[in-house]
């Protein structure tokens, strides 16, 4: 069995991910700045608070992980459309080296439909509405998505689509081939449920799918 440490454990896909890699008898490192409210309670649970951007408080988190995942998400707010945004490039830079320090090879990042080369595949017309709303967000997880396929690490970026909060179905596509790539929803269960079985699978690795029902 596998101990992940997965950054941004609080809410969202990292919530999910945390309470189905328990169910399957994984062990979890949960990090986040709020991670002693997390809901849950395990023998194999460890709640570590941190900021996923000061080494100092990673380092505390990452010794005994075997496999690291990224899922941290910034608040969708007024903030998202003016302010600067470098909470996925900065928290990168900051994990990658205590990685190669630490030993730990496998990196699992969330990223979205629309980072790297997959903002080729949004039509020009729904681009304009993207750049004004996720501009500076994606723009920051283009640096990261970088980061993270130069690093020399056992990486695979998950890119999901539209997020909704409906249950774990475990159908639902993974799209590898750009000509293939297109928005549509995907359940943070759903993308936990693909995460989770990466823990025992190689076939996604160095890749970045686009993850959509
Ligand atoms: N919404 C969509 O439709 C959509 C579509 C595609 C991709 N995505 C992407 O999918 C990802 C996950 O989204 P989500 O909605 O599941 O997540 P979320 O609910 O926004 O959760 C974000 C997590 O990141 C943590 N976090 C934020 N800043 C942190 C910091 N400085 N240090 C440590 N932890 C930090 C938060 O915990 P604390 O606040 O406790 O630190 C929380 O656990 C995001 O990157 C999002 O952009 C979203």
């Amino acid at each position: 069995m596998t101990t992940l440490l997965i950054i941004g454990a609080s809410s969202g896909i990292g919530l999910a991910t945390t309470k189905l890699a328990l169910q399957r008898d994984h062990s979890v490192i949960a990090f986040s700045r709020s991670a002693d409210s997390i809901p849950l309670q395990h023998d194999k649970l460890r709640k570590v608070v941190g900021d996923a951007r000061k080494s100092d408080d990673v380092r505390r988190a990452i010794s005994g992980a075997d496999v690291v995942v990224q899922a941290l998400g910034v608040p969708a707010n007024a903030r998202m459309l003016t302010g600067p945004i470098d909470l996925f490039s900065s928290a990168t830079a900051t994990l990658l080296p205590l990685m190669k320090e630490a030993g730990i090879r496998r990196l699992i990042s969330v990223t979205g439909f629309g980072a790297g080369e997959s903002r080729s595949a949004i039509t020009p017309l729904q681009r304009l509405g993207f750049d004004l709303v996720f501009g500076r967000a994606y723009a920051d997880k283009d640096i990261q998505e970088k980061s993270i396929v130069q690093s020399g690490l056992d990486w695979t970026i998950v890119r999901p689509g539209v997020l909704t909060k409906g249950r774990r179905t475990g159908r639902y596509q993974i799209l590898t081939r750009p000509q293939d790539w297109r928005n549509g929803l995907i359940s943070r269960s759903n993308v936990a449920d693909f995460i989770v079985r990466q823990l025992t699978e190689d076939t996604y690795l160095r890749q970045a799918p686009v993850l959509v029902n």
